[in-house]
């Protein structure tokens, strides 16, 4: 069995970081950020409060279900209530549950390729078959990609706009056709709207709210741990249609009671702060446009601008070819090694060719990451990268 590439970056660079190394990592998919002190001084409260010793209830705390319906409804522009909201731990565990309510041993979800490794794992997990569907030359699900790799045991398809690791954001025309897709097919469609809050292009839009009436068959995902820098917390949600609320409640009821309290009382909190996701955004919007120019200036890569999402993704086959090495994998361990610079090779995302690099870090984090990089890999332009910083703001 093996484990997400992803975190096997993430031991490796821990390991070198024992060892004395002063490691910067752009590999990892989270924000550096800490959670905010409302998110913090929440659940300092709640540990207080007696109430949060005891079990709750295994579909989730009902204020926090009610904030989490009325954001999705605002997003999606269809009704949604608390009732229609299972919270989970994480969004991964909620499209684990939604794929698990949704498939028999052998029936097929499809996934976007390149695409983050979960979608894939949880539906293994599930019993289900994962396949893959290449995206588009600007990482997009199409029709016709669709039409190719579905078959009668196709249940679903993961729609991630914007994505990880490529940034895609779906614009309306194509969010329509997916859906008109999944209606002509009877296949479900599982939203992770996991990166809802960064979108550079101003055009995100839930696939709901240009099709509300595929609501029957439609799963949102969502939680907090990308918008208010709270992965550790895990804590995300799915709202979706009845039957699958039921079945998603009965497996946490079954498996985990519920999620921690104390944690919901944290992710109330954050729900209750638009500032954080939104200054968030602006910050990784100035950095997006550092990070992808410093990489365009190094022979051998090419970077497009990620329209959302936190993570860019360059194609690096040229210096591949320059130097000899066969995939993303051989110059991610290269960095690692020569710059100790940790970023995540492009195999993790079915894309060999190309590496996925965080800008959620702080300005001197990815500063330094960046001299680090035209150090050990040249550049066409030497200013100083904090120059470039400056003049963004
Ligand atoms: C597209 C996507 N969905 C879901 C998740 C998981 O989020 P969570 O930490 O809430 O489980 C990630 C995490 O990297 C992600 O990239």
């Amino acid at each position: 069995m093996t484990d997400n590439p992803i975190f096997a970056v993430a031991a490796k660079a821990e390991a070198l970081r024992a060892q004395g190394a002063d490691v910067i990592t752009l590999a990892a998919g989270e924000p550096q950020a800490a959670s905010s002190t409302a998110v913090v001084e929440a659940a300092v409260a709640a540990a207080r409060d007696p109430a949060t010793h005891h079990y709750g209830t295994a579909q989730g705390d009902t204020a926090l279900r009610t904030l989490v319906a009325t954001m999705i409804a605002g997003d999606t522009r269809t009704p949604w209530s608390r009732e229609d909201v299972q919270i989970a731990l994480g969004a991964k565990h909620a499209l684990f549950l939604a794929v698990q309510a949704l498939i028999g041993a052998g029936d097929e979800i499809l996934v976007a390729a390149p695409g983050w490794p979960g979608h894939a794992e949880v539906v293994t997990a599930a019993g289900g078959t994962p396949v893959p569907v290449a995206t588009d030359e600007r990482f997009r699900l199409s029709v016709e990609a669709l039409d190719r790799c579905g078959t009668p045991r196709t249940r679903a398809v993961i729609l991630s706009s914007p994505g990880n690791p490529t940034g895609a954001v779906h614009p309306e025309p194509r969010l329509r056709q997916i859906a008109d897709w999944a209606e002509r097919n009877d296949v479900r469609i599982i939203s992770d709207d996991i990166y809802r809050a960064f979108d550079y292009t101003d055009t995100y839009r839930s696939v709901l709210a240009v099709a509300p009436h595929l609501r029957a068959r439609t799963v949102v995902v969502g939680g907090v741990s990308k918008e208010h820098a709270m992965t550790g917390w895990r804590v995300g949600w799915l709202a979706a249609p009845p039957e699958i609320i039921a079945s998603a409640r009965l497996h946490v009821s079954r498996t985990i009671t519920h999620v921690p309290t104390v944690n919901q009382r944290a992710a109330l909190a954050a729900l209750g702060d638009s500032t954080t996701p939104v200054e968030a955004a602006r910050d990784y919007r100035r950095r997006r446009a550092l990070l992808v120019e410093a990489l365009n200036g190094i022979d051998g890569i090419e970077c497009p601008l990620p329209d959302g999402g936190m993570f860019a993704f360059p194609d690096v086959s040229g210096l591949l070819r320059d130097r000899g090495w066969n995939s993303g994998a051989d110059l991610a361990a290269w960095l690692l090694d020569t710059a100790h610079l940790a970023v995540v090779p492009g195999e993790a995302f079915h894309a060999p060719g190309h590496i996925r690099v965080c800008f959620a870090v702080d300005d001197d984090t990815l500063i330094t990451a960046i001299e680090r990089l035209r150090t050990v890999l040249g550049s066409a332009r030497n200013e100083p990268a904090v120059h470039h910083l400056e003049a963004a703001r």
